[in-house]
């Protein structure tokens, strides 16, 4: 499941993995979380310095990737409150365009995902998974929406969580992140050409999941 921040696809996704008794795995929170490490280590994102750090913490990161209780740690710590926040918000963009970073953290994802496919399937949701993360899953969705949808929507989910969220400033930020995501030299984001483009501006998360859902069962992916 790829597709630009406040499409939906971290709801939908683990509701789709809980539905099919299924792994779910949230890559962006593991990009999130090296970012982490590496605004502890006192470093800017686009530091030459940024990436060993960050390629560094890969070792020290756990996914856990049960939908009911998805979690990430980072030396054995839950950082989920840690890596939502604003600084890893602006910083992550820089240190996910880093090559090195890349190149570890999907060797990582292609492992975790290798052993959810024999424990019986798994979700994964992010930027670059159906191009370049496992460019043979059996499905692959795109989900799209305005940039004022996803704008409004990331705003609500941080409302909810707590975190200040002025629609306005939600919008240029979701902007930057979209075009520091698509014009990066490694992996930028797009469709794979053999994804399931789904615009979901005029779609409730009941409604996304539904087209889901039959797109797995057709497909025979769902163990439910
Ligand atoms: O999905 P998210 O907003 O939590 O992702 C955070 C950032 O991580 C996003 O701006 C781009 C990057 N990312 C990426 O480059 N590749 C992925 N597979 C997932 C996320």
């Amino acid at each position: 499941m790829d597709g630009p921040s406040g499409t939906g696809k971290s709801t939908v996704s683990r509701r789709l993995a809980a539905a099919c008794d299924a792994a779910y795995l949230d890559t962006g929170a593991m990009y999130r979380a090296v970012t982490l490490a590496v605004l502890r280590a006192g470093l800017g994102g686009a530091e030459p310095a940024a990436a060993e750090v960050a390629v560094g913490a890969v070792a020290d990161l756990r996914s856990v990737t049960d939908p009911a209780a998805p979690a990430i740690l980072l030396h054995g710590a839950d950082v989920e409150a840690e890596i939502r926040g604003p600084e890893v918000t602006r910083a992550v963009s820089a240190v996910s365009a880093q090559p090195a970073v890349r190149t570890a953290l999907v060797e990582r994802q292609r492992a975790l995902i290798a052993d959810a496919v024999v424990a019986g399937g798994i979700v994964v949701e992010g930027r670059d998974i159906g191009s370049v993360v496992t460019p043979d899953a059996p499905l692959k969705v795109y989900l799209t929406a305005s940039d004022e949808v996803r704008a409004a929507r990331r705003s609500a989910q941080d409302r909810k969580a707590g975190r200040a969220a002025e629609t306005a400033a939600v919008l240029a930020d979701v902007r930057r992140r979209d075009r520091l995501d698509s014009t990066r030299k490694v992996s930028p984001l797009h469709a794979a050409p053999d994804a399931l483009v789904l615009d979901t501006d005029d779609l409730s998360v009941d409604a996304v999941l539904t087209e889901l859902l039959r797109l797995v069962h057709e497909r025979g992916l769902c163990r439910e």
